[in-house]
Order: C-alpha cells, then sequence, then structure tokens
C-alpha cells in the first residue's frame, strides 16, 4: 500500500497524468442515504404542526410535529417530533427538529457555533386558518402553516425571502431498533425495513411512542450495513438521515457550501451529482466538480436584485446538496411552470445529512454584507492575526535540513526577495513522529529559529493529528494508556494507515485528550519551538490512506460525555455524526495550545486543510493539493471566494502549485495572484523540481520580487482589512456583488473581486494574454476606479480592456477611498514596522476620499487592553484629517507619513500646511499635470498622534 502510493505520488510529480480517481469517492448512488433521499418528491409533505401544542415563550416557539399517513382515510400517525422557533438578534431565525422520544440523542455539532447564538424577542401575531404568524422584535415575520409543515420567512420589506418545505423534501428518519430474527442463520439474523410498523391497537390510540414499540422490521437494502470497495460500515443505529428543502423567491443565484472547485455561483445540479460536503483527502482533485474536498462548511447565500438571505444547515455528518435555479436551461419549463408558476427567478435548494438533528439558522439579510455578517454573528468572526501571518511564507516538503534552512533564508537576503515564513513539512520530525526532531537532519533547532528571528522571519512547523503507533513513542504509550485514541467499532483502538504508517488518531472530542493534546504545544513539551514557531495542522479531514474513501470509517467511535442512560449506542459518538468537525476541534486543540504555551500573551497562527463552519476563529485555510496548471491558478479565485463568504477570509492557494512543476509565466502570474490574496504561501510537493523564486531566471525572478514588494507594500492595508474583520466579520476578499448588489452582472463574476471595500484585484488567470475584460462595477454612483500602477482613472461602466504585458497586475483603487502603504521594503515584515507610511488618496467624483489604517505591535493581545491605533484618514477638499477612532486606545508607533499621494485632483490647493500639537509646518506639493496627480513630500506628520494637513486655494 505505501510503496503503491508513493510510487504514485511520484509518477505524478514528475509529469504523469493528474486526474481524480474517482473510484475512491461515492457518488450519489453508492452512498446510502444520498440514494434513498434523492428520489424523494412527495406530493405532499406528511409533516404536521399540531396546532394545540404551541407554546411561545422567550424567544421560542415550541411545538409538536407529527408525520401523517393521509393515504387513508384514517389519517394514522406515523411519529412525534419536537420544533422549536427561535428568534435571534439581527435578523436570523433558529429551526430545530428532533425526533419527539428518539432511541438515543441524536448528535448536535459541538463547536461550530460560537457560543449560544443571542436570543431576540418572538411574538405571536395570529394563529388564524391553520397558520401561524410570528415576529421578531425587528418585525421580520415567520409564517407557519400546520399542514402540511411550511414555514416562510418575511424580510423587513414584507418580501418572502426563504420558504421550508414547498417541495414536500422535510424528512426524518426515525431511530429504530433493530430487531433480531428467531433464525440460526448467522448471515440473516436480523430483519430489515422501510418504515414503523404498529399494531392496530396503537394506530386507533394514536399512540405508537412507548417503549418497544420502537422495534421496527426494514427489508430495505442497507439500512442496517453498507458496503464501498472492501470497506463495510455497521451503522449500528440504522438508518437515521434528515433531508429539508429551502426555496429563495427572486433569487438569481445562490453561493456558498465551500470547499468545491466549481464556480462562486452554484448550478442546478439536476442532470448530475449534487454537491457534496463530506472532509475528503482528495488527491489529484479535479476542477469544476461538486465533489467534496478537504473542506465543509454548509452555508448558503441567495441573492437577486431585491434581497438577499441565507440558510447554515448546522450539520457534520456528511450532506449533499441539490440546486436548481429556475432560470439555468437545463431546467424544463414545464418544471419552472410547476413550482414557481413561470417565475424564473427562484432557487431552491436541498440539503441533505446522513445524520444528526435538523438544525438551520435562516439569515433574512436583507443586503449580501447582511447575510455575511449574520452568518459569522453564529460561527465567530476570525480573530486580528498576527501580522507576519498577512505575509509572505515559503514552504516546501522538504526543506530537508538546517543547512537548507539557512541557505534558503539566505537566499532571499542575497536575491533581494522579502519573506517572513519559512516552513517545515513532515520530514522534519523523527520518522513522523510528531512533536520530535529529527536528530541527524535537524539536531539544533533552537539555534536555526533563533537564526531567522533575528532578522524578524518566523518558522511554521507541520503536526498532523495521526499518530504513530510505535512502541516507545511517548505519544503512542501516552494516548495508548490514557484511552486517547478514536475507538473502532468493536471499542478497540482505531488503526488506520497515514504518513508515518500504522497510525491512531486522537479522539479530540473527549476534553481530557484535548488538553494532553494543547499541552503538547508547551515550550517544554516541545523543545526547540518558541513563541516564532507556528503551526500547520494537516491531514485533519482526518486522511487514512486505507479508509473507507480515505477518511476514517463512519462507525468508529468518539468519546460522548456520560449522561443518563449512558450505555450501549447512548455511550459514543460515531464518526459519522461529527467527521466535518474533527478538524475543528484538532485546530482548536493547537490554538488552545499555542496560547497555553506563552501564557495567552502571543496571538497564534495555525494553517488547517481540513475547514468547517467555525473554523475562521482558529485558523487559516488553504486549497490543498493543486498542481502546477492554470486552471489550479484560475479556481484559486472562486474557491477563495466563497471560503470568505462562509467566514474564511484567511484563505489561498499552494502558489506555484503543489504537484508539477510551473515554468515561468505561470510562476510570475500565480506570484502576482498570490500577493492579492490573504494567505500567500508557496509550496511544492516533494518530488517537484525545486523553485525558489531565484532559482527562475532572472526577468522571471524580477516579476517575482515586484510581486512579493507589492504584497509588502500593502500589508499595512492587508492588517487594517483584517482588524476590521474581526470586528464585523465581513469577508476582507469580497464578492463585487458584496459592494454593489443591485448590479446584475457582477453575480456572475469571479474572477476578479474586491479587498474590503477599496481595491478590485483581476488577476491575470491564462498563459500569454495581452489584454484581460475587467469590469468595474458603480457605474450608477459615478464610481471611478483608479489603475494602480498609472492613477490613471477610468468611470465605471461595466466592461472594459486592460492590456497587459507579464509585469502587469490589475489592481483598481476605489475613487473615494485612502490606502496606507509602506514603500520601503525590507527582507521581513518585522523589519518595516518603524517605516514611513505614504498614503495613496485617490478622490471620488465629490473630490473626497476616506480610508483606515490600525497599528499595533503585530504579535501580542496587547491590543486588547488598548494599545492600538485606529485611525480614519478623511480627505476633502479643505485639507486632510487623520483621527483616532477610539481616542482611549494608542500606540506608540515612531512610523510617520513620507508621503501624500492625491490622485484625481482636479483643483490644486495652492498650500498645504500641516498641524500637529503644537507644531505647524508648510509643507511641499508637486502637480503631475497629465494624470491630476499631486504629491504632498515628506509631511512629517507622526502617525501616533492626530495631525491635519490644511490646505489654501
Ligand atoms: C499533504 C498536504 C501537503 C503536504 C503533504 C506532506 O499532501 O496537503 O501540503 O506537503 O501532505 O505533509
Amino acid at each position: 500500500m505505501k510503496t503503491l502510493g508513493l510510487l504514485l505520488v511520484a509518477a505524478l510529480a514528475i509529469g504523469g497524468s493528474f486526474a481524480v480517481d474517482k473510484n475512491n469517492f461515492k457518488t450519489c448512488d453508492q452512498s446510502g442515504f444520498c440514494k434513498r433521499l434523492r428520489p424523494f418528491k412527495p406530493e405532499k409533505s406528511q409533516y404536521t404542526l399540531n396546532l394545540d401544542t404551541v407554546i411561545v415563550h422567550g424567544n421560542v416557539l415550541s411545538a409538536e410535529v407529527t408525520t401523517v399517513d393521509t393515504s387513508t382515510e384514517k389519517r394514522i400517525t406515523l411519529w412525534h417530533y419536537a420544533l422549536k422557533l427561535s428568534a435571534l438578534k439581527d435578523g436570523t431565525f433558529r429551526v430545530e427538529l428532533d425526533e419527539a422520544d428518539p432511541l438515543y440523542p441524536r448528535y448536535r455539532s459541538l463547536l461550530a457555533l460560537n457560543g449560544e447564538p443571542k436570543p431576540d424577542g418572538l411574538k405571536l401575531i395570529s394563529n388564524e386558518n391553520g397558520k401561524l404568524t410570528l415576529s421578531n422584535t425587528q418585525g421580520h415575520k415567520v409564517i407557519i402553516t400546520a399542514e402540511p409543515l411550511k414555514f416562510e420567512f418575511v424580510n423587513l420589506a414584507g418580501d418572502t425571502v426563504v420558504v421550508i418545505n414547498d417541495n414536500h423534501q422535510l424528512l426524518m428518519e426515525p431511530l429504530r431498533v433493530r430487531r433480531e430474527k428467531a433464525s440460526d442463520d448467522e448471515d440473516a439474523n436480523m430483519v430489515e425495513v422501510a418504515a414503523p410498523v404498529f399494531n392496530e391497537e396503537e394506530i386507533e390510540s394514536g399512540n405508537q411512542l412507548d417503549e418497544g414499540k420502537k422495534v421496527s422490521i426494514e427489508d430495505e437494502e442497507g439500512a442496517w450495513s453498507e458496503n464501498f470497495k472492501s470497506h463495510h460500515d455497521s451503522k449500528p443505529r440504522g438508518n437515521e438521515a434528515v433531508s429539508m428543502d429551502f426555496s429563495f423567491p427572486e433569487a438569481d443565484h445562490v453561493y456558498g457550501i465551500p470547499e468545491h472547485t466549481d464556480k462562486f455561483n452554484l448550478r442546478t445540479t439536476t442532470s448530475g451529482e449534487p454537491y457534496r460536503l463530506y472532509n475528503l483527502d482528495v488527491f489529484e482533485y479535479e476542477l469544476d466538480s461538486p465533489m467534496a474536498i478537504y473542506g465543509a462548511v454548509p452555508v448558503m447565500y441567495a441573492h437577486g436584485p431585491k434581497h438577499t438571505a441565507g440558510v447554515f444547515w448546522h450539520n457534520s455528518a456528511e450532506t449533499w446538496v441539490d440546486v436548481v435555479n429556475y432560470a439555468d436551461s437545463t431546467v424544463v419549463s414545464s418544471l419552472v411552470n410547476l413550482v414557481t408558476g413561470g417565475q424564473k427567478r427562484r432557487v431552491d435548494a436541498r440539503f441533505f445529512s446522513e445524520a444528526n438533528v435538523i438544525d438551520v439558522f435562516v439569515l433574512l439579510g436583507d443586503k449580501p454584507a447582511d447575510v455575511f455578517r449574520q452568518y459569522t454573528a453564529l460561527t465567530g468572526h476570525a480573530p486580528l492575526p498576527p501580522k507576519f501571518s498577512l505575509a509572505y511564507h515559503q514552504c516546501r516538503w522538504n526543506y530537508v535540513d538546517e543547512t537548507d534552512v539557512r541557505s534558503v533564508d539566505e537566499g532571499f537576503d542575497t536575491h533581494d526577495v522579502p519573506a517572513d515564513v519559512i516552513w517545515l513539512d513532515i520530514e522534519y520530525t523523527d520518522r513522523k513522529k510528531y512533536f520530535t526532531w529529527d536528530p541527524l537532519k535537524f539536531p539544533h533547532p533552537t539555534e536555526m529559529v533563533a537564526n531567522l528571528t533575528a532578522k524578524g522571519r518566523k518558522m511554521v512547523v507541520i503536526i498532523d493529528p495521526h499518530i504513530k503507533r510505535e512502541a516507545g513513542y511517548f505519544l503512542h504509550e501516552d494516548c495508548t494508556e490514557k484511552g486517547y485514541y478514536v475507538k473502532d467499532k468493536d471499542g478497540k483502538d482505531y488503526e488506520g494507515w497515514c504518513w508515518p504508517g500504522s497510525s491512531s488518531y486522537p479522539d479530540f472530542f473527549d476534553p481530557a485528550i484535548s488538553k494532553y493534546y494543547s499541552e503538547r504545544y508547551l515550550f517544554d513539551n516541545f523543545p526547540g519551538t518558541s513563541k516564532d514557531v507556528h503551526l500547520w495542522n494537516d491531514m485533519n479531514e482526518p486522511s487514512v490512506f486505507n479508509g473507507p474513501e480515505i477518511t476514517m470509517p463512519k462507525d468508529c467511535r468518539h468519546y460522548k460525555p456520560p449522561q443518563d442512560g449512558h450505555d450501549g449506542l447512548a455511550s459514543f459518538w460515531e464518526h459519522r455524526h461529527v467527521h466535518n468537525e474533527y478538524g475543528l476541534l484538532n485546530i482548536r486543540a493547537t490554538h488552545d495550545g499555542l496560547l497555553l504555551r506563552t501564557d495567552g500573551k502571543y496571538r497564534p497562527f495555525i494553517l488547517t486543510r481540513s475547514t468547517f463552519a467555525g473554523t475562521q476563529r482558529y485558523a487559516a485555510v488553504w486549497t490543498g493539493d493543486n498542481a502546477a496548471e492554470w486552471g489550479f491558478l484560475a479556481v484559486s479565485v472562486p474557491m477563495c471566494l466563497s471560503l470568505a463568504s462562509a467566514g474564511v477570509s484567511f484563505c489561498g492557494s499552494d502558489v506555484g502549485g503543489f504537484f508539477k512543476y510551473p515554468e515561468a509565466e505561470l510562476m510570475t502570474r500565480w506570484y502576482q495572484a498570490g500577493a492579492y490574496q490573504a494567505f500567500f504561501r508557496a509550496h511544492s510537493h516533494i518530488e517537484t523540481k525545486r523553485r525558489e523564486p531565484w532559482l527562475y531566471d532572472a526577468a522571471t525572478l524580477a516579476l517575482i520580487r515586484d510581486a512579493l514588494r507589492r504584497r509588502y507594500a500593502l500589508l499595512d492595508f492587508w492588517y487594517t482589512l483584517f482588524y476590521e474583520h474581526s470586528l464585523d466579520g465581513l469577508p476582507v476578499t469580497r464578492p463585487l456583488f458584496q459592494e454593489y448588489p443591485r448590479e446584475e452582472e457582477t453575480y456572475t463574476i469571479d474572477n476578479e473581486y474586491l479587498l474590503g471595500d477599496k481595491l478590485l484585484v483581476h488577476p491575470v488567470v491564462e498563459p500569454g494574454v495581452t489584454s484581460v475584460k475587467v469590469y468595474l462595477p458603480g457605474a450608477e454612483t459615478n464610481t471611478l476606479w483608479y489603475d494602480v500602477d498609472s492613477y490613471l482613472a477610468h468611470k465605471a461602466n461595466g466592461y472594459f480592456t486592460q492590456e497587459v504585458t507579464l509585469a502587469k497586475i490589475p489592481v483598481y483603487q476605489r475613487g473615494g477611498s485612502v490606502v496606507p502603504r509602506k514603500e520601503r521594503v525590507r527582507r521581513s515584515s518585522a523589519l518595516m514596522a518603524d517605516d514611513p507610511y505614504t498614503l495613496v488618496v485617490a478622490l471620488d467624483h465629490n473630490n473626497t476620499a476616506h480610508g483606515t489604517v490600525y497599528i499595533d505591535d503585530g504579535e501580542t493581545y496587547e491590543y486588547q487592553q488598548n494599545k492600538y491605533i485606529y485611525a480614519r484618514i478623511d480627505y476633502e477638499p479643505s485639507g486632510i484629517t487623520y483621527s483616532f477612532i477610539n481616542e482611549h486606545a494608542h500606540y506608540p508607533s515612531r512610523s510617520w507619513v513620507e508621503r501624500i499621494v492625491i490622485a484625481g485632483i482636479k483643483t490644486p490647493p495652492k498650500t498645504a500646511k500641516l498641524h500637529q500639537g503644537d507644531k505647524q509646518l508648510a509643507l511641499q506639493m508637486t502637480l503631475h499635470k497629465g494624470n491630476d496627480v499631486l504629491v504632498i513630500r515628506k509631511p512629517g506628520a507622526n502617525m501616533a498622534t492626530p495631525w491635519r494637513i490644511a490646505f489654501s486655494y
């Protein structure tokens, strides 16, 4: 297995054909519940709300829901469910459905939510004609139809924006006991079935919920076990899937549900596979695909010119999502007529998961920024990252020893290329035993790290979750002794195969193991590390080379806190229930550990591959093992846009491509694109040719250097964006329609994006091009976009053709914005901390512009004690004002303003005078007539206190 795997990897890396082996991954038809549920389209939903049971208390409506078999006159009640509808702050509702009395508790994701969501008031406005109308304090409404059960969510403008169960696909398969068959036949000692069966008396009395009656007989294939390739899934709880459909009236498109390699706006899936959400290590993943890859964030947004809304399907089990966009030509008109009455502006989506409760958050917008904010209000904002982590990272599998690390580090200096971080992949360890160093290749890690930090550089090392099963390895021995490993279906330590060979996996669901694991990061426990060594948690889907679909078997067992009736199937969670959040618990433990090791003084940086809702609270994400092909460069943009809309703005792809070798043009374009993506790291496969920037020809090196210098010049802008992101939870990397929601052309644009609301980036992602078509939004408001290279203003007017050379990166600054830059690029960002600023003011048609800048020490939490500067820069025709947004916050910055560039100036002032404290200074200015640029030279204003520059005309 191992040799074969390595051979395959090697063949590919040296240029073999690149294609995912689809046989390793399930199609919907091969996934039991997907096959079972996908065709489920009843004419009428069996789910009915029992109006007599409705209670509205505080922010919650609770009621009983039953399934009723209406096919006979008798209206037989089949099953009882408990419904909860809660009103939450800021235009969000939560709908929860569970069995009224499940055989065993059904799982609720543990960590996706950032604590309990904040409640809003909920009022029952009316209860008539089988319909309940409720309202939150803001005036958003929910109309619940009792039979069949349906929810309509109405925004403040009175528009219905989300409907649940309009397509009657709500379903929760009740948990049932598997009945032993009185038979000696070993293979057939169980009986299997489709629906609960009750005796006549019970049906008459309508009471089927006593113990013992939940025994049912099923004959359905796969109800109590499933096979995939050579893998057997024992399915001890039987079928337990859930499904719900959502309709988005007036929506043109839906977005979200990363991680896929598809376009940002999702496609109609009826003629192919649904989108799949199941964290998987997909070797040679394919482009334009709904297949699952490493991440799964079950949030979807629907947008049209009238409004935006969203749903967050809070479920960590395997999930599939079908989409029908009635405007798509693939949707037959009879269906459009049937469902929407001919209205093409509507998108329907259906989520179905293998297990767990139904728990869905409905986000009522009504603008894109509102839904993005509503989602991060639930799952958390990304915290302010340490500043270095926004700079450039140099990685490779592997920098082979300390001498290699030293020479790469020196290479950056020799070739005048800035870099902040050198990374170590798995080979630094003592034979893949994490928290150890290879004694021959890395005998002096402390000195190695000190050599980097002397130049302000950092190190990131990898720690994967699999643990080598080797006698004498402390981690393995501790985990074995203390029972810290995930268990197999029989309760023994689960053994799988990963980089170290035979491995086991910590069960982070047990708080004791999470604590133990966190403590491994203490400096004493991980000698050679320091506050400047940060972490990379890879393979945390988890990847299991010999497991079903290269991951952990679904019937593996995880820790469950003891509670009443804690025995048998109620005493553990199956991996099936928690799969998509395994990686989240892994990075939480790492995050805790990195805080612990410095007593909470320094901000950790962590990179994760597995992603789930809430990941942004702990880590940055990269798009995994891509290849040095143009298509992978191109797809990095929609992939990161989708992740950013799902809370994870700190996203990037392996610059250059992981597999294969990027020739000069591709490498150049990838650096240029990476320079404007949040997480900026070059990485490459162990079998590929080395490709540090200076290994290319001189012209290519110069272009790469230029791209990197552009990143470093804008680092304070990025840092400010991430500070603001930590406050408002809005994407840093934005789709155009977030800022221009009524501009329909923007809805399908995913090859360019905005950084905050200030820069528009259109990376060149094709070979040999001499021009690209750039869309400039904002015509309605007379927006101007200034080319950042020439300061030439373009009027927003849809598409225009931008000529490009190999040196050109199409980036535009919005008129009306101010962007801080630092133009003295040094070896690392830390060395630039006190450097002076250049403020680039791009004027709008009113001759005004506004911007912000955030400054702190870049690495500690002292900013939480008001040790920072968060300032506004306001340009008006009368002058420029630099003022503190939080007047109580201060930071002794030694930076000053060395230049102010004002682009688009029509009437330049005659004089400019700086006022700062007691200081007054007449300033010199130079006008560059041809393109209306005025430069104020050396204003010398200090950034540590407010100032003003007054103009006279
Ligand atoms: C995985 C990662 C890749 C890493 C390799 C070795 O394939 O995605 O980035 O280099 O493992 O650790």
